[in-house]
């Protein structure tokens, strides 16, 4: 049997339910040569590893980090990757233009990488400060994207990056068909992978931009669990039938 694909976040999505991680780990567990383990998060890669060891999560095969400005394999940063963010990508240009902005506080250099600017905007300010920003991008011709997640971060990368392409990326180099690929997620930083060709379940605990975005298209191929971060994951797997459960007494 071929292989299927499993892409998911981190934050909120695959951690924040104890009890549900560990249920999923297990089934995951006992058919581990059966699919590929891609985590996909906005944390930095060290980061993502601390929480790892903390949550108790199982080794991926890939890291999707810092919002898909990068993807590590085996420890080390794809390069071809890196080489493809770095077309058409002005980081100086973007860093001036959003720290002349009053309403975006920087978040620790920990978070920044030469294809990630990250923010937080400020809790006064609303909406519409992300379209400002839009906008001046636009007058300086400057091609980068702006993510907004949980109603505070404000990511900015090329607009080659982000967690889906960066997902449709591996995918493609794994050969995996998108109908053998689930992408898991509950924040605005999760969008672009339900925007790539998978099958994707929005967790129940999701964020409201993903939310609203979810309930504006029509998409039969996503799924909105009853359940909570991991337990939403195992619904889904259940729901697509990626795993036959009928093997496991639960
Ligand atoms: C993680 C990252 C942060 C980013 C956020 C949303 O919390 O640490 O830099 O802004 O995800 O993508
Ligand atoms: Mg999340």
């Amino acid at each position: 049997m071929s292989k299927f694909l499993l892409i998911t976040d981190l934050d909120n999505t695959l951690v924040g339910d104890a009890p549900a991680t560990e249920r999923l780990n297990r089934s995951l567990m006992a058919q581990r040569q059966q699919f590929y383990l891609v985590y996909a998060t906005g944390r930095s890669y060290l980061s993502a590893r601390r929480l790892q060891q903390q949550a108790g999560l199982l080794e991926p095969d890939y890291w999707i980090t810092s919002v898909g400005s990068e993807i590590y394999y085996r420890g080390e940063v794809d390069p071809q990757w890196a080489k493809h963010l770095s077309q058409d990508w002005n980081r100086e240009a973007v860093v001036a233009i959003a720290h002349q902005l009053p309403f975006l506080l920087p978040q620790p250099e920990s978070e920044q990488n030469p294809w990630k600017v990250s923010f937080w905007l400020e809790e006064t300010a609303d909406i519409k400060a992300i379209e400002r920003l839009k906008r001046e991008f636009q007058q300086a011709r400057l091609n980068a994207q702006i993510i907004f997640s949980s109603g505070r971060d404000v990511d900015i990368l090329p607009c080659r990056s982000n967690k889906g392409q960066a997902a449709t990326y591996l995918r493609e180099w794994l050969g995996i068909p998108p109908e053998k690929t689930l992408v898991c997620g509950d924040s605005g930083n999760d969008i672009s992978l339900f925007q790539q060709p998978a099958r994707g379940v929005i967790v129940r605990n999701a964020q409201s931009e993903l939310l609203q975005w979810y309930y504006n298209g029509d998409r039969p191929w996503h799924y909105l669990a009853k359940s909570p971060c991991a337990g939403g994951i195992l619904e889904a797997l259940h729901h697509f039938n990626f795993i036959d459960f009928s093997k496991f007494p639960s």
